[in-house]
């Protein structure tokens, strides 16, 4: 939880950006994230940064203002930079024409390198995403897709504004696969309005007859004071934080019998699928993206509001499209926030790594004494109840315990901690 600072000096941040880069591209490569922000209909739900509308004519004036950031960071660039790693987000991605898809990375591939071992995938809405989309995007080297599916209940789908067919689903995984495409993802949420145990097992039944190679099963995030759509539902539809979690128990209950393998921090995997394989040598990595198979330490973040790193600092582009195209218009990298790491967060980032994709680490002795005084009596609550076990300085998170990743990882969040005894909050995060 990194605390932003408003007032971040660009210049700052690109000679930061410069000289990370310069250790790290040869070595690593980079990763790129595309914020690509319109949808043509508001899921009720949502709490992505998105922007409603039906108009695709904002589609080229947004990729020439993506392929304008990406030139300023190539000129800070001393070198070719080796793409290692590229998604595409939203909003929908698949609101794009396949052809501006092409025109957009095309320009970005022009002017780079493609690591040998890279991975790119894109997050496509059942509804519209259509051959030509899983086509391009093949060619250009995706192999990997992300579909919206999060309840196949019509009752639910009609209080969420998202009426999806399961045979849409049906119909772009089929296609992928017959492209070539090695590892679908389905992303479901628990804990939306009018769920219920019996509603969520025929989702999740549905689901899985498809075999998607991953799952994002995530908890319905309710915060309607900045996602002003969830207001528009009433909140005595939503599930209790009891039901709540019987929703999750069912849906995990229904994934480990058919074979899938808990990764952990909501997600779970085929054993075929690259991500269970990670987890299991310990090559499991996780960014602002998601978990990842992949381990670079500088991710450029394009588009509104997306979030770039170079492992000493964080920033993050301007929210809204307005001020977006108003930096891009003035040659001006779009960041408005910041935050450069100190070495304690670097080596605590480190110890919350360690948690989410190995399960265990090992606090260094320079942190005993703050770990005592901020973490400890967090850390022994969690193994009291069974979620880790304290050997010393070592944490070891148990099976149980990786349905509570989230929590285990917040008692090491030192600025959170300290929040907590700020405002005198106990927050116990509901990740479940
Ligand atoms: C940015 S959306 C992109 C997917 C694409 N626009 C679609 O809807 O199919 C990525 C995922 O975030 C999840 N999501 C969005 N709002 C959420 C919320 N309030 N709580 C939990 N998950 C949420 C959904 O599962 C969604 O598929
Ligand atoms: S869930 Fe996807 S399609 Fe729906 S509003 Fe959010 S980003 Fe757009």
């Amino acid at each position: 939880m990194p605390i932003w600072n408003e007032r971040v000096a660009v210049s700052e941040f690109s000679s930061t950006f410069t000289r990370q880069f310069t250790m790290e591209n040869k070595l690593n490569g980079i990763s790129l994230y595309i914020h690509l922000p319109f949808c043509e209909s508001l899921c009720t739900y949502c709490g992505c940064n998105k922007k409603i509308t039906t108009n695709h004519s904002v589609e080229d004036d947004y990729i020439s203002a993506i392929i304008k950031e990406w030139n300023l960071y190539r000129s800070l660039m001393d070198d070719t930079p080796v793409i290692r790693e590229l998604h595409l987000g939203g909003g929908t991605p698949t609101f794009f024409s396949a052809n501006n898809l092409d025109r957009l990375l095309s320009a970005i591939f022009k002017t780079s390198v493609i690591h040998k071992q890279h991975e790119f995938s894109f997050e496509g809405h059942p509804n519209n995403t259509t051959e030509a989309h899983l086509e391009t995007l093949y060619g250009l080297g995706f192999r990997r897709l992300s579909l919206g599916v999060q309840d196949n209940d019509p009752e639910v789908q009609r209080i969420i504004n998202r009426i999806q067919p399961v045979e849409n689903v049906r119909r772009v995984t089929d296609a992928a696969r017959n492209i070539g495409y090695t590892s679908v993802n389905y992303d479901l949420i628990y804990g939306l309005p009018l769920q219920s145990v019996e509603s969520i097992t025929q989702t999740i039944q549905q689901t899985i007859l498809s075999k998607p190679d991953r799952i994002a099963f995530y908890s319905y995030a309710h915060v309607p004071w900045t996602s002003k759509g969830q207001r528009l539902f009433d909140e005595h539809d939503l599930p209790s934080a009891d039901e709540k979690l019987k929703l999750y128990q069912k849906g995990k209950e229904i994934f480990i019998e058919h074979g899938y393998c808990d990764i952990g921090m909501d997600h779970f995997a085929l054993p075929t699928d690259d991500l269970y394989e990670a987890s299991i040598t310990g090559h499991l990595h996780r960014n602002f993206m998601g978990y990842t198979t992949q381990h670079t330490n500088i991710l450029i973040g394009l588009g509104v509001s997306s979030i770039s790193s170079t492992g000493n600092s964080f920033s993050q582009n301007a929210k809204t499209i307005h001020n977006y195209y108003d930096h891009i218009k003035n040659d001006v990298l779009p960041v408005e926030k910041g935050y450069f790491l100190n070495d304690e967060d670097i080596r605590f980032g480190k110890y919350i790594l360690d948690i989410s994709c190995r399960g265990k680490t090992t606090i260094e002795k320079v942190d005993w004494d703050i770990v005592e005084e901020l973490c400890l009596s967090e850390l022994l609550e969690l193994e009291k109840d069974g979620l880790i076990i304290l050997n010393g300085f070592e944490i070891q998170v148990t099976a149980t315990g990786k349905s509570f990743t989230r929590n285990i990882c917040s008692a090491l969040d030192l600025y959170l901690q300290k929040n907590k005894i700020n405002t005198g909050k106990r927050i116990f995060s509901n990740a479940i």
